[in-house]
């Protein structure tokens, strides 16, 4: 049977419930303009997920040195911005993330030069660098775009000059 955590967090990414109107005030209080719009225009459930790792990053840097840092609950809101080029519903994300851990670290950049499905595939599984890009072009704090670049690769952190803790708990966050 699977873990309860993983049937949790499927039951949940099946749910197309929009983030309240009070989220939607907070999102846009810590956003730039230009990051709220790219924001606005994410499906239902990604909006819904990144207000949620905001409010856990929030919660877990409370009693830490970056209390109050506005800067890493932007990231936290931004991480996964860049999914939106991808287009790819519930199944296709499924299939995106089983082609990546069958064709290995090398292959994204080939599939999303590609056409049709390949392409969606590859560009999904780039969605950090992607999403990186997106953020710098919308005039957002550079330790969003380095966090949305890799916040699927944490052997870069320390090369990036990332606290540890504060890696550990915006990842944590990440992990319903
Ligand atoms: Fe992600
Ligand atoms: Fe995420």
């Amino acid at each position: 049977m699977a873990a309860p955590h993983l049937v949790r967090r499927f039951t949940r990414s099946l749910s197309r419930r929009p983030p309240g109107a009070a989220d939607v005030e907070w999102v846009r209080s810590l956003l730039t303009p230009g990051e709220f719009a790219l924001w606005s225009r994410l499906p239902n459930q990604d909006r819904s997920h990144s207000v949620r790792v905001a409010r856990r990053t929030e919660a877990a840097l409370a009693s830490t040195p970056w209390a109050g840092d506005r800067v890493w609950l932007d990231a936290a809101l931004m991480h996964d911005v860049g999914k939106y080029d991808a287009g790819l519903g519930l199944y296709g994300r499924v299939a995106a993330t089983l082609c990546g851990a069958v064709g290995g670290p090398g292959m994204p950049d080939a599939w999303s030069g590609r056409g049709g499905f390949t392409r969606r595939v590859g560009l999904y599984l780039r969605h950090g660098e992607i999403g990186a890009d997106m953020i710098r072009l919308a005039g957002g704090p550079e330790q969003s775009a380095v966090w949305a670049a890799a916040h699927h690769h944490p052997d870069t952190w320390a090369g990036l000059g990332l606290d540890p803790q504060l890696a550990r708990a915006l990842d944590a966050a990440d992990h319903e």
